[in-house]
């Protein structure tokens, strides 16, 4: 063991840098003494005095200038080493604001339990919109992170997907199509569509695809939820074109057919968004880090 202590070279480099033993003590909130005290004892440890009388104040000996090198370097180091062990607290702390597209609520829930089991001192501000109304907060820096389907081409963002998205289009069981094998897009030209509003991602995904096909699907009701559009699509309303994280249940119950489609399901992806000049606090860094780590894998065994 050093027979030198760090607060004995805290006092000294307060003193050294202060030039005055007074200051140093008033830094420091201790007493002249208690510093005077502190600095006798290195000296006589190491053997060599550290500061002599200079004029009316102090000075340091040569000693004393090349220990203030090394405690600087020292005290840098374990300032550094502070500040990393400050932020590893701060992550099992705090608060992150989240917004999700209202596709990604059919998983992020289950997420969300996972991660607070592993960081229970974390909360969660959780907003849920279509693509439009997320992509207007991200735009005004009014959260921390964001859980879309489509890395916005008008913001300067910082994307990383960690989990699929299968898109497909389904229809009720007892639907002519549900048996048919291998459709041409192109036949579903004439099908009817319930489809999800302008603005939402779903609908752009589904408005590309049929873009590319050179298809105008005919569209008999636009509805903002895929809670309701599945319950239109069982009643037999028509087909949608969905993200099949929100249908896995129905599909699975036989409420809901998959139709064996050319060329589908579509798989895109999930991504964690932010803006790029967005500083992360420790909790948010630990919730991206999370979902690259271990949401693929959740998500694919829940929805
Ligand atoms: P939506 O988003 O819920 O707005 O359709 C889905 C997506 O971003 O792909």
């Amino acid at each position: 063991m050093r027979p030198y202590t760090l607060r004995q070279l805290d006092t000294f480099l307060a003193v050294a840098e202060a030039m005055s033993v007074s200051r140093a003590a008033e830094r420091l909130h201790v007493t002249q003494p208690a510093v005077s005290m502190q600095l006798r004892q290195l000296e006589q440890t190491l053997g060599s005095p550290l500061l002599e009388p200079s004029g009316r104040g102090i000075a340091l000996t040569d000693a004393g200038a090349e220990l203030r090198e090394y405690a600087r370097r020292v005290v840098f180091q374990l300032t550094e080493l502070d500040n990393v062990m400050a932020e590893r607290r701060g992550a099992y702390r705090g608060r992150i604001e989240l917004a999700v597209v209202t596709t990604a609520k059919y998983f992020v829930p289950m997420l969300l339990v996972r991660f607070r089991k592993k960081f229970p001192k974390i909360e969660i501000g959780l907003r849920v919109h279509n693509r439009e109304a997320i992509l207007q907060l991200l735009a005004k820096n009014e959260v921390d992170l964001i859980v879309m389907g489509r890395v916005p081409d008008e913001l300067e963002c910082v994307a990383a997907p960690f989990a699929t998205n299968p898109l497909g289009i389904v229809c009720a069981p007892d639907h002519p199509l549900s048996r048919r094998r291998n459709i041409n897009l192109r036949t579903l030209k004439d099908q009817d569509f319930v489809v999800r509003e302008t603005g939402s991602g779903t609908r752009l995904a589904m408005e590309r695809l049929f873009a590319k096909h050179r298809i105008k699907p005919r569209i008999v009701m636009e509805i903002p939820s895929n809670e309701t559009i599945k319950q239109a699509v069982m009643a037999g309303m028509g087909l949608s074109f969905l993200s099949l994280r929100t249908a896995r249940q129905e599909i699975a119950a036989g409420h809901l057919a998959l139709l064996d489609v050319q060329g589908l399901p579509l798989v895109r992806h999930w991504y964690i968004t932010r803006l790029k000049i967005k500083r992360l606090s420790p909790a948010a860094s630990e919730f991206e880090r999370f979902l690259l780590e271990e949401g693929g894998p959740l998500v694919d065994t829940w929805s």
